[in-house]
């Protein structure tokens, strides 16, 4: 017989809480004689409800946080230049304050000639000029923390600029920076022709390699030409890197985000005789050699390398976390399929992020997309995420078409619902907490690097990041109220007359007022601590429910464009009376309404919140 004192300290030390352990357990139990069964089984009571409780109570600041995320350029101009700035955006965190969102983060804001706006950095360590000082931004820093909002900055570690001193450095052989890029010379075709050194093509289209006549060699970029890859494989650059995440954290911004981290690393050439080998083709119709989806990106994404350079920045994260006795987070972005993008959760020995980001409802739905499979694309995430990380959602970033317009307006409510009451970490991109629509941005205008590389006036619509960039509309005044210039970097969207942010405030049923009823609910203990279920009960009507003890809650939304009767009976335990808690703008429903359970009829694209009466 195992003795008592074994089984409680097997019981203290176990963290899991899986069937098989408590299996186990209870075999062993059973073999005691009647008086030690009963103290074991207050003990175990009490210590699993213990343990229950701190595991689910005890969240840290970022668990169930809401970040919104800021276009930095698109936001608020203060100074009328016609560009969003920094303080712009701390003039509008009384805003965020508003809407009750607890983390911003911003698209990047350090110097860049902005080719890919900010997405190509010169200068790691000093804000761009026509964004603002290093002073405006610590005075953001300053106003945010005594708001309680925190602030996350975007982080590009896989290139830099073509205008940063490291490159023009490297590009001239200096002999610090000679390695700091990755440098081909090509080769020499039948004619004596100096050629690419593969058939490589950058995400942005065309060749990956560009040809700088000074160093008399190529060098790669997987995003625009001027955006050329730093060398991983040169550990001075990993160390630089790690210094730029140690600055800013020790400035005092909440996290950073690490932004198309896949890209990071390229196959070893010396694996393949010192040449890169060129990548297979896909065979999809109607591509051609300069087309990114011409190519399996075998050899230039998701290289096993990565997870590990992903592993040392989190122990950067940490170390300075632990320094200052407060979590600093780090978000990563790949673009990848999803047993790669939960990779970056971290697995063994090797830490991840914090919160790598979930693109599944970006990805995976489409306005073709039906109630089942929003279903499925929920849960998909949640059975490859590792069971005790957060999981974290997002239906729209500056990258992606406005959900407004890529499913339609009238599902705005129904999928902020989805982003801020499933559980975990909601993510908001600015601008979906009113529903704004894509905008529409002319060829003449156009400034996205992906739209003007298809060198075509009619199809670059199809690839062009503009529309989801247009400026913030904050109400009917000159440009939107984003700013007092005569001409605003990108056209604000039509009908911002009706569609802002002055507007829906004074409304009594707008998607500013369901946000903010949702983000008030998202407090509760159902929907930071508690399960979820869900369910397609039909083809239109996707559930789903959160309980924490007996408080239960059931989200319904009718994606489908008629009318339909459903049954949410067909979850455990919820029956009787519903009340409403939040209903979608075009609902006939309100607060405190209260709704049959196993008789529900929902308006084409209505979206409830309904809460169990018991
Ligand atoms: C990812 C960013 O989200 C995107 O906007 C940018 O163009 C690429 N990284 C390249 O830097
Ligand atoms: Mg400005």
């Amino acid at each position: 017989m195992m003795p008592v004192a074994d089984i409680i300290k097997e019981i203290s030390q176990e963290e899991g809480n899986q069937v098989k352990y408590f299996e186990d357990l209870l075999e062993k139990i059973k073999k005691l004689n009647m008086m030690w069964k009963v103290l074991l089984f207050a003990f175990v009571v009490t210590t699993v409800q213990g343990r229950y409780e701190n595991v689910n109570m005890k969240q840290d600041w970022w668990e169930t946080a809401i970040f919104y995320q800021i276009y930095s350029r698109s936001f608020m101009d203060s100074d009328g230049d016609g560009v969003g700035d920094i303080n712009g955006i701390t003039s509008r965190l009384e805003y965020l304050k508003e809407i009750g969102v607890d983390v911003a983060w911003l698209s990047p804001i350090f110097k860049s000639p902005m080719h890919d706006f900010g997405y190509d950095v010169s200068d790691y360590y000093t804000i761009q000029p026509e964004y603002g000082t290093m002073e405006d931004f610590e005075h953001l820093l300053r106003k945010a923390n005594d708001l309680n909002i925190r602030i996350v900055l975007d982080f590009v570690p896989n290139h830099t600029s073509n205008e940063s001193e490291w490159f023009i450095k490297s590009s001239n052989k200096d002999e610090y920076y000679n390695d700091w890029y990755i440098w081909e010379n090509g080769y020499l075709d039948e004619h004596g022709r100096r050629r690419p050194p593969n058939n490589w093509v950058s995400v942005f289209r065309k060749s990956a390699w560009t040809f700088m006549t000074n160093r008399d060699q190529y060098y790669l970029h997987q995003f625009g030409e001027a955006q050329p890859d730093l060398n991983f494989r040169n550990p001075v650059v990993v160390d630089e890197m790690k210094n730029i995440i140690k600055f800013w954290l020790e400035k005092g911004v909440a996290g950073m985000r690490l932004t198309s981290i896949n890209h990071l690393f390229e196959a070893d050439k010396d694996l393949y005789g010192g040449r890169y080998p060129d990548e297979p083709l896909t065979g999809k119709p109607g591509l051609g050699p300069e087309d990114y989806g011409y190519l399996e990106h075998i050899y230039t994404k998701d290289q096993e390398e990565v997870y590990d350079m992903v592993s040392q920045f989190r122990d950067v994260f940490d170390a300075i976390s632990i320094r200052n006795n407060i979590t600093r987070v780090m978000m990563t972005d790949a673009n990848t399929n999803i047993k790669n993008a939960v990779r970056y959760y971290g697995e063994g020995i090797h830490s991840g992020a914090h919160i790598p980001f979930n693109l599944a409802l970006v990805e995976d739905l489409d306005r073709d997309s039906d109630a089942r499979d929003i279903k499925y694309a929920v849960d998909r995430w949640l059975t490859y995420k590792p069971l005790k990380k957060q999981a974290n959602w997002l239906i729209g970033n500056h990258d992606k078409s406005r959900v407004a317009s890529r499913f339609r307006p009238e599902l705005v409510d129904a999928f902020n619902m989805l982003v801020l009451l499933l559980p975990g970490i909601a993510i908001t991109y600015m601008g979906e907490e009113i529903g704004m629509i894509n905008g529409f941005v002319p060829w003449s205008e156009t400034k996205d690097p992906q739209a003007c590389n298809t060198d075509d006036p009619v199809n670059f619509i199809q690839v062009s990041r503009d529309p989801v960039r247009t400026p913030y509309q904050w109400n009917n005044g000159k440009n939107g109220g984003f700013s007092t210039a005569e001409k605003t970097w990108l056209p604000v969207a039509d009908g911002y007359e009706q569609l802002n942010v002055a507007n829906q405030r004074s409304a009594v049923r707008s998607h500013y007022q369901v946000y903010r009823t949702l983000t008030n609910l998202r407090i509760r203990p159902a929907f930071k601590y508690g399960r979820y279920e869900s369910l397609a009960l039909n083809s239109d009507v996707f559930a789903f429910k959160r309980w924490y003890n007996d408080d239960t809650y059931v989200i319904v939304m009718n994606v489908g464009k008629t009318y339909h009767v459903v049954n949410l009976t067909a979850f455990d335990l919820v029956f009787g009376q519903l009340e409403v808690e939040a209903s979608s703008v075009l609902s006939s429903r309100s607060y405190s309404d209260n709704v049959q359970a196993n008789y529900l009829d929902l308006t084409a694209d209505e979206a409830l919140v309904l809460r169990m009466q018991i």
